[in-house]
């Protein structure tokens, strides 16, 4: 069924120059833009944004590194969306992403991997409106 899924460009690929050549490979794989908005997060946003990995080893650092500089967030449509940009993205460390994916071409390593990628249907929406008010996710 047409869904949604929610995705940041993280400060490691918008520091690179790579919103373009991420964006293009996310459309070119067939998925609508809902929302899009650049962005930052601080440290106390990433935080929350994060909280379910609090209780991990790199909560601290990858807090750090997410308000670090700024974020693309985006809201993307399609069919089976939230596996389908699963497979997009790659694996979190990009040593073990597949080749062609996302995280394979521009992630520099398992902290700084490029995207994000929700990893339920209910993450997604949960995502989405941390980001996005109802009415920018017509
Ligand atoms: P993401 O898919 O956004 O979800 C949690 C993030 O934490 C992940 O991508 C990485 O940026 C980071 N992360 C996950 N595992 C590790 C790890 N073992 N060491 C450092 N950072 C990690």
């Amino acid at each position: 069924a047409e869904n949604r899924t929610f995705t940041m460009i993280k400060p490691d690929a918008v520091e690179a120059g790579n919103i373009g050549a991420i964006t293009k490979m996310i459309e070119n794989a067939g998925f609508k833009i809902v929302s899009m908005k650049y962005t930052r997060l601080t440290k106390q946003r990433a935080g929350q944004f994060y909280a379910v990995h609090r209780e991990r080893p790199f909560y601290e650092d990858l807090c750090d590194y997410m308000s670090s500089g700024p974020i693309v967030a985006m809201i993307l449509e399609k069919n089976n969306a939230v596996a389908d940009f699963r497979t997009l993205i790659g694996a979190t460390n990009p040593a073990e992403a597949a080749e062609g994916t996302i995280r394979k071409l521009f992630a520099t390593s398992i902290e700084a991997n490029a995207v994000h990628g929700s990893d339920s249907d209910d993450n997604a929406k949960i995502e989405g409106s941390f980001f996005f008010s109802d009415l920018e996710q017509y």
